[in-house]
């Protein structure tokens, strides 16, 4: 079970794919079973009276209980969203829309944010005159605790942080972020990296609010979650008004449903959202492969336990590489670190590295990595180069990785 359960390596053989931060690769399970709900089940959600639909609802709830499982959260608190990008442009923009941030807030930001989490931020922001408020990463590569605590006050309205990173991989303390904040502060956490490596558990973590992306976690493309806590359920006006929104609509009115159904106003993506319950339960079989026990908490144990020789292999060779100037951009300590090892490699210019390494059939992702900020920030001009693993990835890869490194650097000294 692993590589063979990836029909994308059989296509292509000899591939080496090293980016899977970026978005992972399929399992043939959610392939196939996506087939299977389409010709046995598929019918519209919320209007049919006849028994497909029926089957087709029943279905629907079953995906958002299985999402909510997850996340240990209750499946009201689940709306469905379009990616990562999506979730977050929609809670900021309701954020705003509900009255739930004024002008004279303060918006504390973390500069090893991904985009996603920094641009609706900003737009709202200077629309309606917020203040942000970057929050630094200190030389541990973590986000600065120690900071925040110094400079948070009783007018920070909004904390929005990612769990993981996806350029350095640090994983966020998120307990230890909730209890430095009063209760009208609303924690915002950005999952998409954490969901794949480590339990993503919004009450535990104390967080308002939780996003993240499925693509990343062997779903489909264009399928995100969006978890709000039931405290702020009422108070949240959604973004798009339309049909299953709105329970009753009067000539001088209107009433609108409850959630997650006033948050879903369309018919739903449910293609994808199947695709998303076929990922976490390929997990969990994946996870009954290797450690004969299917729950959430044993799948992260065994991945961890899949992952860490692969880690110890990057770390040992990253070691290696210093001396020839590679620096890795993040903890060396397994526990503190998910997938996601970016490296600064000397005479790295203009993308070429990613292009050689393409060039050998190895896939690995070459940029400002969506975090031009952390970027500026630390003054890395020249851009990262990032390599993530998977449930898939094999030692003999990382090798071959490794190797393309050396030849390169020995070509352009
Ligand atoms: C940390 C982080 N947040 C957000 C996103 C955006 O997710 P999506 O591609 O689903 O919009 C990504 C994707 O790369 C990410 O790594």
């Amino acid at each position: 079970m692993s590589k063979r359960d990836f029909p994308i390596f059989a296509e292509n053989p000899g591939m080496i794919y090293l980016d899977s931060a970026a978005t992972a690769q399929k399992p043939w399970f959610v392939l196939a079973w996506i087939t299977d709900y389409l010709s046995r089940d598929y019918a519209n959600v919320h209007r049919g009276e006849y028994p497909l639909s029926f089957r087709s609802e029943d279905r629907f709830w079953a995906w958002r209980e299985a999402v909510a499982a997850w996340m240990d959260v209750d499946p009201a608190e689940v709306v469905f969203t379009g990616s990562g990008t999506d979730a977050s442009n929609k809670l900021v923009s309701a954020l705003f829309f509900s009255s739930m941030i004024q002008p004279w807030d303060r918006l504390m930001v973390s500069m090893v944010e991904h985009h996603a989490n920094i641009v609706p931020w900003q737009i709202f922001a200077e629309r309606y005159g917020c203040e942000i408020v970057w929050i630094p990463v200190s030389s541990d590569w973590a986000v600065d605790l120690h900071w925040l605590q110094e400079h948070y006050d009783h007018r920070v309205r909004v904390v929005a942080i990612s769990a993981a990173s996806n350029v350095t991989g640090v994983l966020t303390d998120i307990p230890a972020v909730h209890a430095l904040l009063h209760e009208q502060t609303y924690l915002v956490v950005d999952a998409s990296q954490a969901i794949v490596h480590s339990p993503v558990l919004p009450n535990q973590w104390g967080a308002d609010f939780c996003w993240w992306t499925g693509h990343k976690i062997g779903a489909l493309t264009g399928i995100g979650v969006l978890r709000w806590k039931k405290a702020h359920l009422e108070r949240l006006q959604p973004m798009r008004w339309w049909w299953w929104a709105i329970m009753t609509v009067w000539v001088d009115g209107y009433m609108l449903q409850a959630s997650p159904d006033k948050f879903e106003p369309w018919t739903p993506n449910l293609v994808w959202v199947v695709s998303l319950d076929l990922a976490l339960q390929y997990l969990r079989t994946w996870s009954r492969a290797h450690w004969e026990d299917g729950t959430v908490a044993w799948f992260y144990r065994a991945l961890h336990a899949y992952e860490s020789p692969l880690f110890s292999y990057i770390f040992e060779q990253c070691a290696l590489l210093e001396d020839a100037g590679v620096v890795l951009l993040g903890s060396r300590e397994y526990s503190k670190k998910i997938w996601v090892f970016s490296m600064r490699i000397p005479s790295l210019v203009d993308r070429g590295f990613g292009a050689y390494c393409g060039a050998r059939n190895i896939a690995i992702r070459c940029w400002w990595l969506c975090a031009q900020p952390f970027h500026d920030q630390h003054g890395l001009t020249q851009w990262t180069c990032r390599i993530s693993t998977w449930l898939y990835t094999d030692i003999d890869e990382l090798e071959k990785f490794f190797a393309v490194v050396q030849e390169f650097l020995w070509r352009n000294p």
